[in-house]
């Protein structure tokens, strides 16, 4: 079986303080891949490190920019995290290979390849650069979405710094549906943002506006999570814990929350 995993900014870092890097939480992933030996293409996010300089410097998903310096500081930024990162990894026995997601349908051409070698492919949320329209964010779960068209994979697992999907209550909620049919509706979903709660469905049109991140928060998450699921490939959100990871990587019940079509 071939998950996608992206591991969140949120996991690997306090977004709140900069530069700051959560390495156990790396680990925990390290230790579920090492624990359960299948294939994964992993992905992280810019938490800590690409947000504030993207901010800083008004980069987003959402526009093309043309600056130049913030760019190259915010690509500086992510290389810096991406090494912590994949260190951290080497640190429990997982060899990564890393690739830009500038370059990630070369890469995903050889995923197989790497896969049958037991190297995980690692890219990771980025300023990537459009012929024709210019420089933009590129957060890690649309990678995730991206390369859901590029390799062929089963499942989806966003590693997140909560207990899965959280409703209204508190509580976690454990399966979610895009219909509603069978399971929560993920139009009712709340997105708790800036004191304020609003529903996933009321935002659809207008993610960017719903989070003041640069790559669209949990709701551009769960709309990633959605499209997915539409396509078959279920999409698990756990906390930073082995055995929650390993267990979505086996498709098994998991703590946190998932979304099926
Ligand atoms: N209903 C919800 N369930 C879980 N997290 C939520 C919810 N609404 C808002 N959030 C926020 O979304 C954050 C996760 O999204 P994001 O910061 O984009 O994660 P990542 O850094 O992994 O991409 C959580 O830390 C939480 O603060
Ligand atoms: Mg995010």
């Amino acid at each position: 079986m071939t998950s996608i995993i992206k591991l969140g900014g949120s996991a690997i870092s306090d977004k709140g303080v900069p530069f700051s890097f959560n390495e156990e939480n790396v680990k925990e992933l390290g230790r579920a891949l090492a624990e359960t030996g299948e294939q994964a293409f992993l992905i992280h996010g810019g938490g800590a490190w690409g947000h504030p300089v993207a901010a800083q410097y008004g980069l987003n998903a959402f526009s093309y920019s043309k600056n130049v310096i913030g760019a190259s500081r915010t690509r500086r930024a992510m290389l810096m995290l991406s090494v912590k990162v994949q260190k951290a990894l080497l640190d429990v026995g997982i060899g990564t290979f890393y690739m830009s997601p500038q370059h990630i349908v070369d890469g995903a051409r050889v995923a197989g390849d790497l896969f049958s070698m037991g190297i995980y492919p690692l890219t990771y949320g980025d300023v990537i650069f459009e012929p024709g329209k210019g420089m933009r964010v590129i957060g890690g779960d649309e990678i995730a979405l991206k390369l859901s068209g590029l390799i062929k994979a089963e499942r989806a697992i966003f590693i997140i710094n909560t207990e899965g999907i959280i409703g209204e209550d508190g509580e976690t909620i454990r399966r979610i549906s895009i219909s509603g049919a069978n399971g929560f509706s993920v139009k009712e979903i709340p997105i708790f943002v800036g004191g304020r709660t609003v529903k996933f469905g009321e935002v659809l049109q207008a993610i960017e506006k719903s989070s003041s991140d640069a790559t669209g928060g949990i709701a551009y998450k769960l709309m990633v999570a959605s499209k997915l699921a539409s396509e078959g490939i279920v999409a698990y959100f756990v906390p930073p814990r082995s055995q929650e990871i390993a267990k979505a990587i086996k498709g098994e019940d998991i703590k946190g929350s998932v979304v099926i079509g």
